[in-house]
C-alpha cells in the first residue's frame, strides 16, 4: 500500500499515536489523517498542536466504543486504512477499574472493525501489546514470546487486549476483512504519559522526589523506542500479510531497577531517591520478544541503542517542561496521590 492513502489514526493524541502521526506525515506526504481520540486523561491536543496545522491532517473528538459517531466519520472521510491505537493503556489502572478497559479496549475495537466491514477498508491494523502473551521466567533466558505464544493475560488490562485480538482476527476469518495485528514489548521516548515508569522516573528524578519502585524491582521488561515502534507498524500495515501477527520487540531487556539507575545516572542524581513500594497485584515478571518474523518478512530491525534512545527521552523531557506540568496539574496529580499518597 503507498503513498496517497487516507487513514484513520485512533488515539492520536497519546503517546504512540502522535509519534506514528509524525512519521506518516513526514515520510507520506500525499497521505491524508484523521485523527480520531476520545481525549481521556491520557489524550492531549497539546502533543498536537504542531501537527493541527499540517493541511493533510484533522483531528475529530470521538470515542471508538461510540457506534454512530464513528460510522459518521468512516462515512464522511472514507478511509482504505485504520490503525487502531486508542486504547486504556495503565496496568494499575485497569486493576483499579477494568469496566472502563473492557469499554474502550474490546467494544471500541469491535466497534472500529463493524465500520470497517460496513464501508470497506484495504486494511485495519490492530496495535497490540506483548502482555496478551503473560510473562516468561526470570530463571530462562533463552525463552521469547514468538507469534505462537499461546494468549495467557495476566491482568485487566491485557486480558482486554487479547481479547480484541481475538475479535480482529475473528473477523478476518468470518468476514475476510483484511486485518493485520503487530504485538509490541514496553515503548519509550516523547509524548509519554507520566504514568509509566520511564517518564515519571525522568520527571521525579529533575524534582529530586522519590522514585517508586514496585516490589524489589528485580520484574524485566524488552524496552524498544517508539520511532522505532512507529516505523515497523509502518511496515506491518502497508506490506504485512492479511490475517497476520508481528512481534515487534527491541532485543533489549532490562530489570527496573535497571532502568531507573540509568536513568538517575544520567541526570547525576543519587540512587538513594529509590523507594521501595508495595508490589503491583499479579505483577508480569518479565517480557521478551522474538522479533525474527518480521525481521525476516519485512527486514525491520530496531535502530535506537538504550543509552541513546534514553538520552534522547530525557532531554526531550527537559525541553518540554511546560507538557508535562499542565498534565501533571490536573486529572494525572489526583490519580498519583490516590496510588502513592504524597510520596
Ligand atoms: P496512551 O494511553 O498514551 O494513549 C491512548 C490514547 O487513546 C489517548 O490519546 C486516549 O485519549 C485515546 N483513547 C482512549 N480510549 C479511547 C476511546 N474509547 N476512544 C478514542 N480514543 C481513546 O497509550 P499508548 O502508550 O500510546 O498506547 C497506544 C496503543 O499501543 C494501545 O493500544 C496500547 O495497548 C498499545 N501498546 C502500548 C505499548 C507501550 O509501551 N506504551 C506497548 C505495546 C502496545
Ligand atoms: O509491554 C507493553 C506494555 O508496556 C504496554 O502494553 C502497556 O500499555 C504499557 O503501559 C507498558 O506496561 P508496563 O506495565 O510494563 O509499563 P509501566 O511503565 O506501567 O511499568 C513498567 C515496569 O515498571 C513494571 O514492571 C511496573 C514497574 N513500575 C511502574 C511504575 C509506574 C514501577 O516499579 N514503579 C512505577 O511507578
Amino acid at each position: 500500500i503507498n503513498n496517497g492513502q487516507t487513514i484513520i489514526i485512533t488515539g492520536g493524541a497519546g503517546f504512540i499515536g502522535s509519534n506514528f502521526i509524525n512519521l506518516v506525515l513526514a515520510e507520506y506526504p500525499d497521505d491524508r489523517i484523521i485523527c480520531m481520540d476520545k481525549l481521556t486523561y491520557a489524550g492531549n491536543l497539546s502533543t498536537l498542536e504542531e501537527t493541527m496545522h499540517s493541511s493533510n491532517f484533522r483531528f475529530v473528538k470521538v470515542d471508538i466504543a461510540d457506534r454512530d459517531s464513528v460510522y459518521k466519520v468512516f462515512e464522511k472521510e472514507k478511509p482504505n486504512i485504520v490503525v487502531n491505537f486508542a486504547a486504556e493503556s495503565h496496568v494499575d489502572r485497569s486493576i483499579e477499574d477494568p469496566g472502563l478497559f473492557l469499554q474502550a479496549n474490546v467494544i471500541g475495537t469491535g466497534v472500529l472493525m463493524d465500520a470497517c466491514r460496513r464501508y470497506g477498508i484495504r486494511r485495519y491494523h490492530q496495535v497490540s501489546t506483548d502482555e496478551v502473551y503473560g510473562d516468561l521466567p526470570l530463571d530462562r533466558p533463552d525463552l521469547l514470546f514468538t507469534e505462537d505464544t499461546p494468549l495467557q493475560a495476566s491482568s485487566p488490562y491485557s486480558a482486554s487486549k487479547a481479547a480484541a485480538d481475538m475479535l480482529v482476527l475473528a473477523y478476518h476469518r468470518t468476514y475476510g476483512l483484511p486485518v493485520s495485528i503487530s504485538r509490541c514489548s514496553n515503548n519509550y521516548g516523547p509524548n509519554h504519559f507520566p504514568e509509566k515508569l520511564i517518564p515519571l522516573t525522568i520527571i521525579r528524578a529533575l524534582a529530586d522526589q522519590p522514585i517508586p519502585v514496585y516490589g524489589n524491582g528485580i520484574n524485566v521488561r524488552d524496552w524498544i523506542y517508539v520511532e522505532d515502534h512507529c516505523r515497523a507498524i509502518d511496515l506491518v500495515m502497508r506490506k504485512g500479510h492479511e490475517g497476520e501477527v508481528y512481534n515487534i520487540g527491541g532485543h533489549n531487556e532490562r530489570s527496573n531497577l535497571e532502568v531507573v539507575k540509568t536513568i538517575l545516572h544520567e541526570l547525576e542524581k543519587p540512587e538513594s531517591l529509590i523507594i521501595y513500594v508495595k508490589d503491583r497485584p499479579g505483577h508480569d515478571m518479565r517480557y521478551a520478544i522474538d522479533p525474527t518474523k518480521i525481521h525476516q518478512e519485512l527486514g525491520w530491525l530496531p535502530e535506537t541503542e538504550f543509552e541513546n534512545g534514553i538520552r534522547r527521552t530525557i532531554r526531550w523531557y527537559v525541553q518540554h517542561r511546560k507538557w508535562w506540568e499542565d498534565i501533571q496539574s490536573g486529572e494525572y496529580r489526583n490519580y498519583f496521590e490516590k496510588m502513592y499518597g504524597s510520596l
